[in-house]
């Protein structure tokens, strides 16, 4: 039976790559959506709030990405903050404007109508909540990003489109702060937060931001069906994630390539390929169980070579062995179609080199990640050994032009995960990369 025009299915030729983190964050998400970005005609956020710190290197330049989108450092990108985010506006307004003072053109930046905003109080209550948890607390970044998903998840929230409307704002804002504020004198004995004070801040801020509060759905949908290419930027990483990763020590949105869908008002067909980025070592920031963590010399050669310091706050990142559980638990959450492998250049050096195959956990192997807290906590990682390589491969830009034994260990971490690599980053720069199977996208 022929079917009516709109009864057709229709595919979209879209061509888009969503780059999301593998592994505990800071893999080098930033530095990946750069190189990508040079062929985007989009970059779009999807989740996650300016707890982000995305470096970028350009020649002697560098930048820390926290709300914006890497892409911004390129002319003529359209950036997008989808509505999967959380906005903190005094701070997005000074990363614009840092941005533009040293010349970048920052008008094609669009943020969601939806994106939640980040309040005083929300940062307030992170820092006093991390506090009440003492020994248990999660190592937040302390900028309010739990408190403000949680505010969205009960349906109290303030939304972008509220804040850029000054009536609307002002109502809202005279409803919730008393509520806000009794919890925080009642529970944590905090003196509240003066309701002119946020007024006077805000109100201004709304007016700034307001003409670049949009529909971005609706525009990036157009996008992506008109055939432009579009990467979507995620932030931190799969085991940081409200479901899937190590809870409690997660943060409070879906940093796995399913997020973009939500977060960005967009269908799942509209996700062409999927890049998991994932270090040649893992790292960590913030408490919370990790397996193959070195607490002795090897991890501190690894963050002094590395310069694993926490880009948002400075904080020292715990550094450990390649896990390939994680590697497999990644590419099952998020569907990855490659990987980009970053930081080979920072194992250089070392005679023998340990991933992590499986785990003995409560007596038995298992190759899968565990759920329960506990048994992440007492797992014992199964390793096995590779010759490691003297050459510094810093900047190398051909797998031919990398010893034997790197190309061994990249060939282990594709066998042992089940995803081909991609992409390989030898250094921090934007041309420090090799490109293993042709172009992305
Ligand atoms: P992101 O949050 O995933 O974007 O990662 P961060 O920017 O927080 O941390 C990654 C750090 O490693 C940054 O300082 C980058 O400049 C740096 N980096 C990225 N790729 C490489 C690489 O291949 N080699 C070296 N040595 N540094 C890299
Ligand atoms: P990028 O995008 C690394 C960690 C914090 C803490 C936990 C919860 O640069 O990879 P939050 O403030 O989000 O409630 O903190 O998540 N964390 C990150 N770790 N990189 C990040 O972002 C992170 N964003 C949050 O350290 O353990
Ligand atoms: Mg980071």
């Amino acid at each position: 039976m022929e079917l009516s025009c709109c009864g057709k299915r229709q595919k979209p030729e879209v061509k888009s790559l969503a780059v999301t983190g593998a592994q505990w964050g800071d893999e080098g998400k930033g530095k990946i959506v750069d190189y990508l970005a040079s062929r985007a005609h989009v970059v779009a956020r999807f989740q996650g709030g300016n707890n982000a710190g995305h470096t970028v290197m350009i020649g002697s330049e560098t930048f820390k990405m926290h709300h914006l989108p890497v892409g911004l450092l390129y002319p003529g990108v359209v950036c997008i903050l989808g509505n999967g985010m959380v906005i903190n506006p005094p701070v997005l307004v000074e990363e614009l404007e840092g941005i533009q003072s040293r010349g970048w053109d920052t008008s094609e930046l669009y943020i969601s109508d939806r994106a939640h905003v980040i309040l005083p109080f929300h940062l307030v209550l992170d820092q006093m909540e991390e506090k009440y948890r003492a020994d248990k607390k999660i190592g937040t970044t302390g900028l309010g990003i739990g408190p403000a998903y949680a505010d969205k998840a009960c349906r109290r929230g303030l939304r972008m489109i509220d804040l850029v409307k000054p009536e609307r704002f002002k109502a809202w804002l005279e409803e919730a702060l008393p509520l806000q504020n009794n919890y925080l004198q009642q529970v944590y004995g905090h003196p509240g937060i003066s309701l002119s004070d946020i007024l006077n801040r805000f109100l201004p801020l709304g007016e700034q931001l307001s003409s670049r509060v949009t529909d971005t759905s609706l525009m990036l949908n157009g996008y992506l069906k008109e055939g432009y290419r579009v990467l979507f930027e995620g932030s931190q990483g799969g085991f940081l994630d409200l479901d899937h990763g190590t809870y409690p020590y997660v943060t409070s949105s879906s940093t796995t390539a399913g997020g973009a869908c939500s977060g960005l008002g967009i269908g799942p067909h509209m996700i062409r390929e999927i890049l998991g980025v994932i270090k040649a070592y893992t790292t960590r920031v913030g408490e919370g169980p990790f397996p193959t963590e070195e607490l002795g010399e090897t991890g501190e050669r690894m963050r002094h070579k590395g310069a694993e310091y926490g880009t948002t706050t400075g904080r020292p990142r715990r550094c450990g062995w390649f896990d390939a559980v994680m590697g497999r638990y990644s590419a099952r959450l998020n569907g990855y179609t490659g990987w980009a492998v970053t930081k080979l250049d920072v194992l250089s050096g070392l005679e023998k080199i340990k991933i992590a195959t499986a785990y003995y956990s409560n007596g038995n192997k298992t190759e899968h990640f565990p759920s329960l807290l506990e048994d992440i906590y007492r797992c014992e990682p199964i390793y096995e050994e590779l010759p490691g390589w003297e050459m510094d491969i810093q900047g190398v830009q051909s797998p031919d032009q990398l010893p034997i034994e790197a190309r061994q260990y990249l060939k282990a971490i594709e066998d042992l995960t089940g995803v081909a690599i991609d992409v390989v980053s030898t250094g921090p720069e934007r041309e420090q990369v090799i490109v293993m199977r042709g172009e992305l996208f």
